[in-house]
């Protein structure tokens, strides 16, 4: 088990350039599953739920060729599988998108429930609910969605979203891009990964329109064939190393970034006290002594991520006064750091959905542990933020969603080492 180990206090300082979107790249990896023809795919970010799926799709027969830089050449021209490896299939959550792609191009897929971070219960019951409405007969066991045509066939219909759901928007509008007729997918996410997905399938021949609002329709067509996409830049990513240099201070252009996805973001961080100037793709973040206490309340997209909740929680922790951080997405998201980040010597009272955070001058290096993604990333930054040694274990959580983060960090002046035990 490999841990990080931070000796924190460092200001940061230089250029940072943010990877591909992981949450873009796990749905439009599996979405190659539509196409006939090779796939060319740029800025892929080098990290474990992407190897992940790379290995899931080579399993089940797919070309996959790593180009280097960040390009993958993938075919699944020739896959016939449609009963992935569940032991792959169960590492990371976003393999529920094989589901929805399966089911449109061979009416049928075996797959078993996913995995991946579990900081609060994720149903995946409005899924479900599309692929039904779509005419797909579903029979789920404990572990397993089995998906065939009912009597009726599978057709494009009307399906309206109970909650807002990223991953049902994306997996209803894979299973209905080779089906006859039209879907209207109403009360839809509009997370910028959501317009991704659409555009890589559209360049490749489907027919989206309205992905980023929420009413999106799929005209369903015959067949997509290859080409070439690149992938948007991380927001999440980018707004971790933002997060980092506001709780620690110093001077950092954060470059490969879309500056309008970062505004939800951004806002705050300038509420808060940090200077921010947007290029055409970059942000630069300049901070300088102590920030000030904010509110937050997360929200699906355009509205303050729920997967920089941790991160700004680390901002909050810091500054001074009292913050309110109210979560509307993942209500036990909480409780995957709060009191990592008390025995570093923050003050957190958690009421029902919402912490309220009274800022101290200083944390103080201790060990930690992450118990999810973003509530690892927190937990570097708050160590970065530190005095002293700070050990974050279970460091494997990190590795899912930060490409090179060791190497990003350690190029700002931050002290920050990956120690194999
Ligand atoms: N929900 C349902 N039923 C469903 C689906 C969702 O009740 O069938 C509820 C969830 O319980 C939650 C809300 O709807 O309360 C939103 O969940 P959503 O479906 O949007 O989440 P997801 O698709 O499972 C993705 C990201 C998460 C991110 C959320 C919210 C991927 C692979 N994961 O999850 O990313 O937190 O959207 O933006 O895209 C992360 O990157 O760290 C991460 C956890």
């Amino acid at each position: 088990m490999a841990r990080y180990e931070i000796n924190g206090g460092k200001p940061l300082h230089g250029t940072v350039t943010i990877s591909g979107a992981k949450n873009a790249a796990v749905a439009i990896l599996p979405a190659t599953l539509l196409v006939s023809g090779p796939c060319r795919i740029e800025n892929v970010p080098d990290i474990s739920d992407v190897r992940i799926l790379l290995n899931i799709l080579k399993d089940m027969g797919a070309s996959v060729e790593e180009l280097g830089g960040g390009t993958v050449l993938l075919d699944c021209t020739n896959v016939t599988d449609t009963h992935p490896n569940p032991d792959l299939v169960r590492k990371i959550r976003a393999s529920y998108y094989l589901m929805g792609a399966l089911l449109s191009r061979f009416h049928k897929a075996s797959v078993a429930l996913p995995g991946g971070c579990n900081f609060a219960s994720r149903p995946i019951d409005q899924h479900i609910k599309g692929f039904s409405a779509l005419g797909a007969l579903v029979t789920q066991t404990d572990d397993y969605v089995h998906l065939e045509p009912s009597e009726q066939g599978l057709a494009g219909n009307r399906v309206s979203l109970d909650v807002v759901s990223v991953g049902a928007t994306m997996n209803i509008i894979m299973a209905s891009v080779l089906l006859p007729g039209q879907t209207i997918i109403e009360n839809a996410a509009k997370e910028p990964h959501i317009v991704d997905l659409a555009n890589f399938l559209n360049t490749m021949g489907a027919q989206i329109s309205g992905a980023g609002t929420d009413t999106v329709k799929v005209k369903g067509v015959e067949k997509l064939t290859g080409g070439t996409y690149a992938i948007i830049p991380d927001q999440i990513e980018a707004g971790t190393y933002l997060a980092a240099v506001a709780a620690v201070g110093g001077n950092v252009l954060v470059r490969n970034v879309i500056p309008k996805h970062m505004e939800c973001i951004t806002s705050k961080l300038e509420e808060m006290g940090a200077t921010i100037t947007n290029y055409d793709d970059a942000i630069r973040i300049l901070v300088e002594g102590r920030l000030q206490s904010t509110t937050v309340k997360t929200r699906p997209y355009p509205g303050f991520p729920t997967d920089m909740q941790a991160q700004i929680c680390v901002c909050m922790a810091l500054a001074d006064g009292v913050s309110r951080l109210t979560e509307s997405v993942y209500e036990t998201r909480f409780f995957g750091y709060c009191s990592e980040l008390e025995s570093m010597g923050a003050e957190i009272l958690i009421n029902g959905k919402t912490a309220i955070v009274t800022g101290k001058e200083q944390f103080h290096g201790t060990s930690v542990s992450a118990h999810d993604l973003r509530a690892g990333a927190a937990l570097v930054i708050a160590g970065l933020a530190a005095e002293g040694i700070t050990r974050v274990q279970n460091i494997h959580f990190v590795e899912r969603g930060y490409e090179r983060l060791i190497e990003k960090f350690t190029a700002l002046g931050a002290d920050i080492k990956r120690i194999e035990e």
